[in-house]
């Protein structure tokens, strides 16, 4: 018996018109047009389709945008936890070569075509999204991939140090034990206040009362960060218990969800949402 996000049908909302459907299907590889039979050709169709762009930018950068996309289950379960606001503007700190941004373009393409599991919320519509990161290299492959895409705009700079614009939805992606315990709490603020009323925070972190995965992440981490040009840098990583505290006592109303799937990492996303109504900070 199949579970109700693996039976997949037509979308739940307004239909598209048939000619955008028709552009739409026309910009999708053939072999994904239409309706998936399962999650996995859903999740194999949006890595086709959002590491495409970054073709362009060199063999490293599409092949790095394939396999984070395709090994990392944190992509699939955003979409199917439907946590996002309907349409909105992104900010995403510590974006990297911006694959989340691509990500949501490749679902709300699949979305519009109509190959979309019927159980799920329609991905959203991206009105920006904002990436800051900083490393050069990254946001100089970014930049190739998004050439002539005004919705996305990928800047270098330390998040620790820019200051962050009003916003419905912040990311924050397996960045946050990068630096210490009072720029993690100045950010978290910073993010906290950027945030409109609704608004969202969608962060994943190591979880360090995770025991031998949280270990095994940690040195998986250490080594990706010094292949990737940081040197051996210090982590300060936090129970989830600790960052879900932390980010209550800033006012958002929090959920945690263990990532499961993928490499056997502590990997946990906290869902952190800014009350409509009430508390203010
Ligand atoms: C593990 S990668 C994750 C990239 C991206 N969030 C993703 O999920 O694909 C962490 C990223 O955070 C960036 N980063 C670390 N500290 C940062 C800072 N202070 N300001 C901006 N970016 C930072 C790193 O350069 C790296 O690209």
């Amino acid at each position: 018996m199949k579970k109700p996000d693996q039976v997949l049908g037509l979308p739940r909302d307004k239909p598209t018109s048939a000619a955008s459907v028709a552009i739409q299907e026309a910009r999708l590889p053939a072999a994904h047009a239409g309706v998936f039979p399962d999650q996995h050709a859903l999740h194999r169709a949006l890595v086709d389709v959002a590491s495409a762009r970054y073709r362009s930018g060199g063999r490293f950068s599409y092949h790095f945008a394939r396999g984070k996309l395709g090994i990392d289950p944190l992509f699939i379960d955003l979409l199917r936890l439907g946590e996002f606001p309907a349409h909105g503007r992104f900010l995403d700190l510590g974006c990297g070569q911006a694959v989340f941004a691509s990500w949501l373009l490749a679902a709300r393409q699949c979305y519009e075509a109509g190959t979309w599991p019927a159980g799920w919320n329609p991905p959203p519509v991206m009105e920006s999204l904002h990436g800051l990161e900083l490393m050069s290299k990254d946001v100089a492959r970014a930049e190739a991939a998004f050439a002539g895409e005004a919705r996305v705009r990928v800047e270098r700079g330390d998040i620790c140090q820019t200051g962050f614009e009003t916003v419905d939805v912040i990311t924050i992606f397996d960045v946050l034990h990068y630096f210490g315990p009072d720029a993690q709490e100045d950010v978290l603020r910073r993010i906290r206040a950027a945030l409109r009323p609704g608004g969202v925070l969608l962060a994943r972190v190591g979880d360090a009362a995770g025991g031998f995965r949280f270990s095994l992440s940690r040195w998986v981490d250490q080594a990706v960060t010094f292949v990737r040009g940081h040197g051996f840098s210090p982590m300060y990583c936090r129970p989830v218990s600790d960052w879900a505290r932390t980010l209550e006592e800033l006012g958002f109303e929090v959920r945690t969800i263990r990532t499961e799937g993928g490499p056997p990492f502590a990997n946990t996303m906290l869902i952190a949402r800014v009350p409509r109504h009430g508390v203010s900070k």
